[in-house]
C-alpha cells in the first residue's frame, strides 16, 4: 500500500512543502506520497477526517487552517496548545494527534545555522503572530533570559510577552516606533524577525523591520523570511558585520521534525534543504 500525506491549506499552490517531503520519502525508499491539498475551511473537518485511514501516515497543516484544526483532532500535545497552532497531524492506529513543530525548526535552525544556543541570551523579537508565537515559546523553552517583543500592534506585542511571563523569562513588549528599539536590539545577543516585512509579494518587501544603524557586529540575526534569500534585514545586518540566518533552514527542520515522526526515521535533512531551494528556484 502507498503511504500518504500532505497538506491542507488555502490557499496551497505555492507551498514547496510537496517537493521537499517527497524527496526524503524517494531518497530512503518509502513509498509514500506528499500532497497539497488545497481546503476551503467549510470542508477541512471532512478532510482531517480522512487522516484516520490507514494508508495516512498524517499531514502538516498551514494558514489559515492552524488553529481551527485543533477541535477536529483527538489530542492536541502540551505546546502547541501553548502556540495555539498545530501544525502536524500524527495519525495513531485512527487516532489522531496534533502538535507544532515549528518551535523546534526555529530552535534548531538557529543552533545549526546560527551556531547559538538561546540559554541565557537576550533576545529581541520582532512581531507577535503565529510565527511570532512559535518563537517566543521556544524561547521560553530554550531557557532564554530575556524577551523584548517588538510589534506594530503594541496589544498583540504585550499579550505574547504576558504568557511568556508566565514561562519565567524577564519580558518587554513595545511598540515598532518606540525610540527603545534601535538600542534594545543593539544590546541584544539575538534579534528575529517573524513580520513578513521584507518578503517577495508581501506587505512591504523593500524595507527591513529594523532600524538603521541598530545592529552590533557581535549579535545573530534570524530572518523567517525565506524569500528572497536576502531579505533587505539580512542585508543590513551583513554589512554590520552580524552572523546572520534567514528563514529557509526553519522551513526544512519544521518539516524534517513532522517527516521523523510520521516515520520513526531521522529525516533526510540535507536531501529536503536541496529539494526545498530547487522549489524556490535557488
Ligand atoms: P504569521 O503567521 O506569518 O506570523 P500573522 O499572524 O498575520 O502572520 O502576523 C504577521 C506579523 O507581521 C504581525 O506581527 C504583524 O504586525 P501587526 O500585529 O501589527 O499586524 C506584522 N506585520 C505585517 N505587515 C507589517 C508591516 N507592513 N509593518 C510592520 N509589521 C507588519
Amino acid at each position: 500500500m502507498t503511504l500518504r500525506t500532505g497538506i491542507f491549506g488555502y490557499p496551497i499552490s505555492h507551498s514547496i512543502s510537496p517537493p521537499m517531503h517527497q524527496a526524503a520519502f524517494d531518497d530512503v525508499g518509502i513509498d509514500a506520497t506528499y500532497q497539497a491539498w488545497e481546503t476551503h475551511p467549510d470542508t477541512l473537518a471532512d478532510g482531517v477526517n480522512k487522516l484516520r485511514d490507514d494508508a495516512y501516515l498524517g499531514a502538516n497543516i498551514t494558514v489559515p487552517h492552524k488553529q481551527a484544526v485543533m477541535e477536529y483532532l483527538d489530542e492536541v500535545d502540551d505546546l502547541a496548545k501553548r502556540i495555539g497552532a498545530v501544525n502536524t497531524i500524527i495519525n495513531s492506529d485512527g487516532r489522531l494527534l496534533g502538535t507544532n513543530t515549528d518551535a523546534e525548526g526555529f530552535i534548531t535552525s538557529l543552533k545549526v545555522h546560527g551556531g547559538v544556543d538561546p540559554a541565557g541570551l537576550d533576545a529581541v523579537l520582532v512581531g507577535a503572530g503565529g510565527a511570532a508565537r512559535a518563537a517566543a515559546h521556544a524561547l521560553a523553552d530554550a531557557g532564554v533570559a530575556t524577551l523584548t517583543i517588538v510589534n506594530r500592534t503594541l496589544d498583540r506585542a504585550e499579550a505574547l510577552a504576558e504568557e511568556i511571563v508566565g514561562q519565567g523569562v524577564s519580558t518587554r513588549a513595545i511598540g515598532l516606533s518606540n525610540s527603545e528599539y534601535a538600542s534594545a536590539c543593539y544590546e541584544a545577543d539575538l534579534l528575529i524577525n517573524s513580520t513578513s516585512v521584507g518578503m517577495l509579494h508581501g506587505p512591504a518587501e523593500d524595507a527591513s523591520p529594523v532600524p538603521e544603524g541598530a545592529i552590533s557586529s557581535r549579535i545573530v540575526v534570524y530572518d523567517m523570511v525565506y524569500n528572497p534569500p536576502d531579505t533587505p534585514l539580512l542585508r543590513a545586518a551583513e554589512s554590520s558585520g552580524a552572523r546572520i540566518v534567514g528563514g529557509l533552514p526553519m522551513l526544512v527542520y519544521q518539516g524534517a521534525a513532522a517527516w521523523s515522526l510520521w516515520t520513526d526515521r531521522e529525516a533526510p535533512v540535507d536531501v529536503m534543504f536541496k529539494a526545498a531551494q530547487q522549489a524556490l528556484g535557488l
